[in-house]
């Protein structure tokens, strides 16, 4: 059962997101702030990155019809609070790496304290991208800073860090390997889809089916992480190959191994196309070409 891209230029339809998303990050994320803290927040977000969470807010916006100057407000928003949980992440305190999105991690270049301040203050800016003075009804801005303000926090990233990083060492059972994998990246990622859905009116049915599409990708690209750590090298990913089995991480590999972890990878990918066939919505082609970008990539 396959929602199938057919027709439809996924190319096309990415690089036209990402030039928009670009330049919206970099006009927006202004490099004035105080004392080069300006200068850290655009090195942690600008250069670099997939964008695969702008690109599911948008592909979910378009999916119902959505209001796209607040789905363009919501994409760069979940970007700068993915942005600040790598700067934190890759901290000395959280799992110490020198290597991000091919550069020097923000610590190792400005330092902790700047490094601290930077993500504090990228995730202050992804609010007040998200309730503009007009341009989005006051409604619909409350509406994506809760979910944005929930997947962050300590029922989603903060959360699922914590649980991180008190796993060290530690063999987890499934159940408890997939909820730390849901809170730490899987909520981020399936806010993007629900705060692309929460830029229209848009029927239970749809909001239902989208929810479960974000769940299964979400999960999955956790699971293709764990997966790329252990088979891919630093040159290609842009940070330290081999660092879970190094800082013995529990992960889907040390798990399940390496095969049924991408085995586990394809069911959650063939689960978000079947959510998507389930939507009732028209034209979800960009979304089931990012289940499967999810899946499939390589870096
Ligand atoms: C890496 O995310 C961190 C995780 C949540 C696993 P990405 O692989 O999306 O990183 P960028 O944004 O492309 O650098
Ligand atoms: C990080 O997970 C999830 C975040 C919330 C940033 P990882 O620690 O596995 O991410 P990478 O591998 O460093 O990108
Ligand atoms: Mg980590
Ligand atoms: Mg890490
Ligand atoms: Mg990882």
């Amino acid at each position: 059962m396959q929602t199938t891209a057919a027709n439809f230029d996924f190319k096309n339809w990415q690089t036209l997101q990402l030039a928009e998303v670009e330049d919206c990050l970099s006009r927006w994320v202004s490099a004035d702030a105080p004392a080069g803290l300006g200068e850290s927040m655009r090195y942690a977000v600008l250069d670099g990155g997939k964008r695969l969470r702008p690109l599911l807010v948008l592909a979910a916006s378009e999916a119902v019809g959505g209001l796209r100057d607040a789905a363009l407000r919501a994409a760069c928003a979940a970007e700068l609070i993915h942005a600040y949980s790598l700067v934190h992440d890759d901290m000395p305190c959280m799992d110490n790496d020198v290597l991000r999105r091919g550069k020097p991690t923000v610590h190792v270049k400005f330092g902790e304290a700047e490094a601290l301040l930077a993500g504090d203050a990228l995730q202050a800016l992804a609010f007040e991208f998200l309730t503009p003075d007009d341009g989005v009804p006051a409604a619909m801005q409350a509406k994506l800073c809760r979910l944005l303000a929930r997947a962050a926090g300590a029922e989603g990233m903060a959360g699922g860090q914590a649980i991180d990083l008190a796993s060290v060492g530690k063999s987890l059972t499934e159940d408890q390997l997939r909820r730390m994998h849901r809170l730490k990246t899987g909520a981020l990622l399936q806010a993007c889809v629900t705060m692309g859905a929460a830029c229209a009116e848009t029927s239970k049915e749809a909001r239902i089916a989208l929810t479960e599409y974000g769940a299964a990708v979400g999960l999955a690209f956790q699971v293709v992480d764990d997966i790329l750590d252990v088979v891919a090298d630093s040159q290609t990913l842009g940070k330290t190959a081999g660092k879970d089995a190094a800082s013995d991480k529990p992960t889907y590999v040390s798990l399940l191994g390496l095969e049924p972890a991408k085995q586990y990878a394809e069911e959650l990918r063939d689960k978000a196309h079947v959510a998507l066939a389930q939507s009732g919505l028209a034209d979800t082609r960009a979304l089931a070409a990012l289940a499967d970008a999810v899946v499939r990539r390589t870096h």
